[in-house]
């Protein structure tokens, strides 16, 4: 280990990626449920939890394996505590780290992400908080040890927006709008087909996905963390999660929301960050009535979308067809094959 990646990975690559998988709540255990029915090109060497254990071998797992032990009697105490003898004992190409957002400091997933570049192993994540905090940091480690670190499944899970972004060559964003929480969505729309906020909570969690801690969805942390990270990664800005202006679902009543359903408008969290002539950036999430002439108007449960502007013209918008937990688990897929493919940082 503390060298550089010595074996680029490109285009013609056939290799499969030695994983590290941290975390295995909702996500970590659906990106398991994946690469067992779907594959993909992984070799799992480890998955690591806080209270289900865990199980490292430099020989290998098989992931449905691992999927049964952590549903029944739990992984057990195989393997070091210490990250950094994780990493040298098992000699992942990769980590997949999938533990829960710490918005305020962004740890302890921050300091694993740091120690996983700093060994010249790669990155990919679905935690949105250390990527806000410490992108420059990450992105200045990564280059040191020629590591790459992706993280698309912190926004719109499965929809590769960092991607496709990066093919816009030169083009600077300038604003973004979007609904980007699906957690409030399913609540917002839950009261607008005549049901109540709690029944929609208990969907989003039943599906898995719901934060560990549903206050950062409903109040907009969530949102505002992943405007906060689009502006950090898309237009330089150095926003932290408070920077964003933030009102949450309860800011807006049951009855506006229903009687905005009548007259043919949706009400979401809809954020929005800007960079003005200024040159500073401002973001902001609230909930919104989104009118049938809006591009994000079509957006039904739990899918989310978001439109672009850039200083080229460009102006578009994604929206996710599909979303939840499985989508979230292909854009973790979607970030190996793309390290497989040798793809350039975003
Ligand atoms: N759920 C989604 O739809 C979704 C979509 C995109 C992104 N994300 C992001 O993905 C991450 C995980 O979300 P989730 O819904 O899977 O959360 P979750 O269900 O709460 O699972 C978190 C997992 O992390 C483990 N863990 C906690 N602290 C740890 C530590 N210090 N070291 C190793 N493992 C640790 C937990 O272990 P125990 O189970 O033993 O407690 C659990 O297995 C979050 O950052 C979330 O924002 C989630």
């Amino acid at each position: 280990m503390n060298q550089p990646v010595t074996e680029p990975l490109g285009p013609t690559s056939s290799k499969r990626l030695r994983t590290l998988l941290l975390g295995a709540g909702s996500l970590g255990r659906a990106f398991l449920r994946r690469l067992r029915d779907q594959g993909a090109p992984v070799d799992l060497v480890g998955v690591v939890t806080a209270h289900h254990g865990r199980r490292l071998d430099p020989a290998g797992f098989e992931a449905g394996a691992l999927l049964g032990l952590i549903e029944t009697e739990g992984l057990g105490e195989h393997g070091p505590n210490d990250f950094k003898k994780m990493l040298e004992l098992t000699k992942p190409d990769v980590v997949v780290e999938c533990i829960p957002q710490n918005i305020r400091s962004g740890e302890p997933a921050l300091g694993y992400m740091r120690t996983t570049l700093d060994q010249g192993v790669h990155l990919v994540t679905a935690n949105k908080a250390p990527i806000v905090l410490g992108y420059r940091d990450l992105l200045h480690r990564a280059s040191r040890t020629g590591a790459k670190f992706r993280f698309e499944a912190t926004v719109l899970d499965g929809l590769p927006i960092f991607t496709f972004l990066s093919q816009l060559q030169g083009a600077k964003v300038t604003r973004v709008r979007g609904v980007l929480n699906a957690t409030s969505s399913v609540v917002l729309e839950s009261v607008q087909l005549g049901s109540t906020r709690s029944r929609g909570l208990a969907r989003a969690q039943a599906q898995g996905i719901a934060e560990a801690d549903s206050v950062l969805d409903l109040d907009g942390w969530d949102a505002a963390a992943k405007l906060a990270l689009l502006a950090n990664v898309w237009m330089g800005g150095a926003l932290r999660i408070v920077d964003v202006a933030r009102s949450g679902c309860d800011s807006v009543k049951d009855e506006k929301i229903r009687l905005s359903a009548e007259a043919g408008a949706h009400y979401r969290l809809v954020g929005e960050v800007v960079r003005q002539n200024d040159g500073i950036i401002r973001a902001q999430v609230e909930p919104a009535a989104i009118e049938p002439n809006d591009p994000l108007y079509s957006l039904k449960g739990s899918c989310g979308g978001l439109t672009v502007e850039t200083d080229q013209g460009h102006q578009f918008t994604l929206l996710q067809q599909v979303a939840g937990i499985d989508d979230a688990a292909a854009g973790l897929v979607h970030d190996i094959k793309a390290l497989v493919a040798g793809l350039p940082q975003v």
